[in-house]
């Protein structure tokens, strides 16, 4: 780790380390220190309860920055804003962040400099939660956790091990030198996508049957949204063939709409040559109707029987077409997950596939979370647990970075 600081990683980041009232803040002090090894320039935020436990001179002096203790003091450095800190990070992290502040940010209340920073801030954040296990197992913690990482922030799962209260369970801090390793890795691969070419697919596909009815099914679109934003934010061009979505479009991102099946495959491959991947995120329907009416279906009595036709497979056809490209596909499935998984993997001739298993509350169609299992072509597994869908979006394209020639 010394090696990997010398290097300096963080060179030219600016870091806004907030400080809450935990026993553990006295290991955020080497945070800090860890943090400026490695060449950042970091900026502390106390809250009231954290100078309980740790004086502001300690920060002052080891991060060599002013510290901000209070919204209301006469600002030296940073122009007087209460969001002047907001703007200025590059990354946010909070060492120790206590059940009490988790559920003021889940709450979204600004009730003091941090709070208040959190809230304004645009920079990808870092959560390290760090309390008793009863406090940290409470539903209500468990529940701002989610909410937390569903709304994109980053959480550092706490240590097992004895707390300072005198119990032995869940809600250590983890060392300073693995919090820091985690922003380190963060931030290396900012923009290990340069240059690479990604195709997205997103939502689902809508089948006419007339001028005023389609066949369609649940899926919103935030998985591959997520997937094309991560992307772009990782420097790749990126080109999001999307169903029918009310997502807005990710900055920096080229979306190209499309409705059916049909249109998907066209814009997939006219976009399919020159990509450096593609990621089948989108729900298309395997089959449509046979025959579109032209006009409005008129109701009658006794049964309807509607007659479908298969649709291309298009992620198939990639398979086959295949040359260069990493391809990557999803599975919702609601039984034998990894069966049907490995089967997919094999037939479409992937790179690896997303499976989930949508018929989980938490995961799958129309929430914010998802949780997922990796089934690579060489045969390892990797388990996503519970996770936002920015985070797994990050997975995988750690994963088709690997993949990458
Ligand atoms: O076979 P299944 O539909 O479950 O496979 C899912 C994967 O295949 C997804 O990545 C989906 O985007 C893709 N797919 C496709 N064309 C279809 C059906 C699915 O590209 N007609």
């Amino acid at each position: 780790m010394a090696d990997i600081l010398a290097q300096k990683p963080l060179d030219g980041k600016k870091i806004v380390l907030g400080v809450t009232g935990g026993i553990a803040a006295y290991k955020a002090v080497e945070v800090v220190s860890r943090l400026r090894k490695a060449g950042a320039e970091v900026h502390v935020i106390m809250t009231r309860a954290a100078q309980d436990f740790v004086t502001e001179l300690t920060f002052r002096e080891i991060s060599g920055q002013a510290v901000t203790t209070s919204m209301w003091e006469k600002v030296t450095q940073h122009k007087v804003e209460h969001i002047a800190l907001a703007n200025l990070a590059d990354l946010m992290l909070v060492v120790p962040a206590t059940a009490n502040f988790l559920a003021k940010a889940a709450a979204g209340l600004a009730d003091d400099m941090l709070t208040t920073t959190l809230l304004a801030t645009q920079a990808p954040v870092f959560l390290a939660p760090a309390m008793n296990t009863n406090m940290y197992e409470n539903p209500v913690t468990q529940k701002n956790l989610r909410e937390l990482a569903a709304r994109g922030f980053h959480l550092i799962e706490p240590a097992s091990g004895l707390l300072a209260c005198g119990v032995t369970g869940k809600g250590r801090l983890p060392e300073p030198v693995d919090i820091v390793a985690q922003v380190i890795s963060f931030c290396a691969k900012e923009r290990d996508l340069l240059g690479r070419k990604i195709l997205v697919t997103a939502g689902g596909t809508r089948e006419p049957l007339d001028p005023v009815r389609y066949l369609g099914n649940r899926s919103t679109g935030r998985m591959g949204y997520a997937i094309a934003q991560a992307a772009a934010a990782r420097g790749a061009k990126v080109v999001l063939v999307s169903g029918p979505s009310a997502l807005p479009v990710p900055s920096g991102v080229r979306r190209v709409s499309v409705e059916t099946a049909r249109e998907m495959r066209e814009a997939v491959l006219r976009e399919f040559d020159d990509a450096d991947a593609v990621i089948k995120a989108a729900a298309v329907a395997d089959y449509r109707p046979k025959n579109v009416a032209a006009n409005k279906i008129k109701k009658s009595e006794g049964e309807f029987t509607l007659v479908l036709e298969r649709n291309p497979d298009i992620l198939w056809e990639l398979g086959q077409k295949k040359r260069q490209q990493v391809l990557v596909g999803f599975a919702a499935e609601t039984t034998k997950l990894e069966e049907y998984a490995r089967g997919k993997l094999a037939k479409k001739n992937l790179d690896f596939i997303v499976a989930n298993d949508v018929s989980r509350a938490d995961a799958g169609f129309a929430v914010d979370t998802n949780c997922a299992k990796l089934f690579m072509r060489d045969g390892t597994v990797h388990d996503c647990p519970l996770t936002s869908k920015a985070e797994l979006a990050g997975i995988i394209l750690d994963h088709v970075r690997e993949c990458l020639p």
